[in-house]
């Protein structure tokens, strides 16, 4: 069986439309429609499993503290790390403000700087900034080749020892370009820096393997995996996070808490203040092994026929300007001459079809490439050759409305 026939709508509630019929979901890089097993797992952890975590005496909290302990291994697994390694946050936002607020806080002096790319997310961005207006470091930006991809002999050239940190997308969530995250692990060690990767759009389009890669810290999302929003992972090298400090304090974060002092429990609980998010973790799991048993180079395969036949499609209608480069890992970014790409996503949506219109939180990149915004169709292991010809239908009627 094919992905897609291992994936079809009734497995995918949020692919049907209130009327039943197959809803063109081109937007799963905001964030991906989610699989019954998910769904399911979610509401077993709400329902007749549902208890508080680490605390309770009483069976049901003791099997609930095992089962998301359970997740975090799972999680963890999904990217080749320990479980001791992986942080719960809220997200990859979240994950990387972690990073900057506590390894940033503790190791970034005044004079140090660290080197993002034009493509980054907003969220690889902006915590960095509120990172250098308190600490004075200098943030550099490397820029992109011709196709779309962070610059790697851009980076060499510009990294020097006093580099502390290269933080970089593994997949852009606008172009689609994949890092090649070995030569840019090879460049920062080269100059002692650390690197942290952005995976939020790679966890869900590719096999990844941290230790194999070699990266420092690694952050993503569950929601673009499938699984439930309100949760995502951070994962970092044991002694790299054996060494952080926490950020936010509370309960379970604890060792022994006095008026007069407060030791902290170790990594990754001291980085987890309050009640977790427990069933997100649970439905966060899920997700993990649902894409696991997908098979990810299986997923990245049959994304990567759709960003070809949707590139091919899209190339022969003279409007169309094509972004990123011909081998994009889900992600196919354009713009339609004469048209706002919220117009088209308007008049697509009359069509059932949704895409994503506008700067996807990466204002430099699109700056740097000259436009206001672009409309981007992301896939999903759900999608297949029939929301190609629903989106370039769409694309005909919108041309003919504007003619
Ligand atoms: C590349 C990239 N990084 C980070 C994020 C932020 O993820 P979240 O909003 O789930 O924290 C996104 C989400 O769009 C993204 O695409």
């Amino acid at each position: 069986m094919t992905v897609i026939e291992r994936t079809r709508a009734d497995m995918f509630p949020g692919l049907l439309t209130p009327d039943g019929v197959r809803w063109h979901y081109l937007d799963s890089a905001a964030t991906a429609q989610k699989p019954n097993v998910v769904i399911d797992a979610v509401a077993r952890a709400l329902g007749p499993d549902y208890a508080t975590v680490h605390r309770g005496l009483y069976a049901r909290s003791a099997d609930m503290t095992l089962a998301y302990e359970a997740a975090r291994r799972q999680v963890a697994g999904l990217i080749g790390g320990a479980e001791h390694e992986v942080v719960f946050t809220r997200g990859a936002t979240e994950a990387i403000n972690l990073v900057a607020q506590t390894w940033g806080i503790a190791n970034l002096k005044p004079g140090d700087h660290i080197l993002l790319s034009m493509l980054e997310h907003h969220s690889n961005i902006v915590p960095w900034q509120l990172i250098r207006d308190r600490t004075g470091i200098v943030i550099d930006v490397c820029p992109l080749t011709a196709d779309g991809h962070i610059d790697l002999d851009a980076a060499e050239r510009m990294l020097t020892p006093a580099h502390k940190l290269v933080a970089f997308a593994h997949v852009s969530n606008v172009l689609g370009s994949v890092l090649d995250v070995r030569r840019a692990v090879a460049l920062a060690h080269h100059v002692g820096a650390k690197i942290l990767i952005d995976g939020c759009q790679a966890v869900a389009r590719l096999p990844v393997d941290v230790a194999e890669l070699g990266v420092d810290l690694y952050a993503f999302s569950a929601h673009k995996l499938y699984g439930p929003t309100g949760i995502g992972a951070l994962w970092a090298r044991a002694e790299l996070l054996e060494a952080m400090p926490p950020w936010q304090g509370g309960g379970s974060m604890i060792d022994r808490v006095t008026f007069t002092e407060t030791t902290w429990a170790p990594a990754p609980q001291r980085f987890e203040a309050g009640t977790p998010a427990i069933a997100e973790a649970i439905g966060f799991a899920a997700a993990a092994r649902y894409v696991l048993g997908q098979g990810l180079a299986a997923i990245h395969a049959h994304e990567t026929a759709l960003v070809a036949k949707a590139r091919a499609a899209l190339g022969r209608i003279n409007a169309v300007r094509l972004f990123g480069p011909e081998d994009s890992a889900g992600i196919v970014s354009f713009t339609l001459e004469g048209v706002h790409p919220h117009d088209l996503g308007t008049i697509l949506d009359e069509e059932n079809v949704a895409i994503r219109a506008g700067h996807h939180c990466a204002q430099p990149l699109m700056a740097d490439l000259g436009v206001p915004a672009t409309a981007r169709a992301s896939f999903g292991l759900y999608n297949d050759e029939t929301d190609i010809a629903a989106l370039v239908r769409g694309i005909e009627r919108t041309l003919r409305i504007f003619a």
